[in-house]
């Protein structure tokens, strides 16, 4: 069992065509450097999928969206589906990310409609899970992500277990500057494989899970000592180049 470790950029509502292309000039030749037993994946809004997927050809980094609807086609004015994604194409897509949550309604299950799209799609789910600071100071922290984590696979049924990808971003964390401690980060994630392997058996074993909240330069070598800890969902320190690539880069020096 190996799991490749994927580091995952998530600009949010940030960059437009032309500076997500004045990112990949600075970043691609970057990129070259990074070993190839690690991933990459960035995630631009969806207008400027095309003209990064057009970029990258040929850079082994992948690409995905923020978001997506469960519905392939319909009266869903605003929304984007999971073919539209597949056309670009698209390999990962981020469901259930806690500012959906937060400000777009995504309930846990919206966010299992959404996985079950993505999965009979063929676009690999990044479903993010994680506690408030209110659940956390009451010690409800474990039992809050394994509720998302259940309800979010909800008769989700996968042959391989590289077809899903976990984030876990305590709410507190994301965009504050305050990291997990890596043992916290640790316990959560190792509580989340092994909800996985109750469901899924063995194959749980190749689910990546990865951190997410404040993860930059100088946190992210503690982070991936954990045993359980797979990669990073990184917000604000993706949107920079050097940063991006001094995180995938973390086992140097
Ligand atoms: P952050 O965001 O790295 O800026 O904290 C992480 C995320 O929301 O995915």
């Amino acid at each position: 069992m190996s799991r490749t470790p994927l580091f995952a950029g998530n600009w949010k509502m940030h960059k437009n065509v032309k500076e997500t292309l004045e990112f990949l000039e600075d970043f691609l030749p970057l990129a070259k450097d990074i070993p190839s037993e690690i991933e990459i994946a960035i995630f631009p809004p969806f207008t400027s999928l095309y003209a990064a997927f057009e970029k990258l050809k040929g850079s082994g980094i992948k690409l995905g969206a923020q978001n997506m609807h469960w519905e392939d086609k319909g009266a869903f004015t605003g929304e984007i589906s999971p073919p539209m994604l597949k056309e670009i194409p698209c390999d990962y897509v981020i469901i259930g990310h806690s500012e959906r949550r937060q400000y777009f309604a995504e309930t846990d299950d919206t966010v299992n409609k959404k996985v079950k799209s993505a999965v009979k799609y063929g676009i690999v789910p990044i479903i993010c899970v994680g506690e408030s600071l209110e659940q956390r100071e009451k010690g409800e922290t474990l039992s809050v992500v394994l509720s998302q984590v259940e309800k979010a696979i909800w008769e989700v049924q996968i042959e391989d277990g590289g077809k899903l990808i976990f984030a876990y971003e305590p709410i507190w964390a994301i965009g504050t500057g305050k990291v997990a401690l890596p043992s916290d980060a640790q316990e959560v994630i190792g509580a989340i494989r092994g909800k996985l392997s109750q469901i899924y058996g063995s194959i749980s074993q190749d689910v990546r899970i990865l951190y997410g909240g404040s993860v930059k330069p100088d946190n992210i070598k503690d982070l991936m000592a954990q045993p359980d800890i797979d990669g990073a969902l990184v917000g604000g320190a993706s949107l920079e180049a050097k940063a991006f690539y001094q995180i995938a880069t973390y086992n140097r020096g």
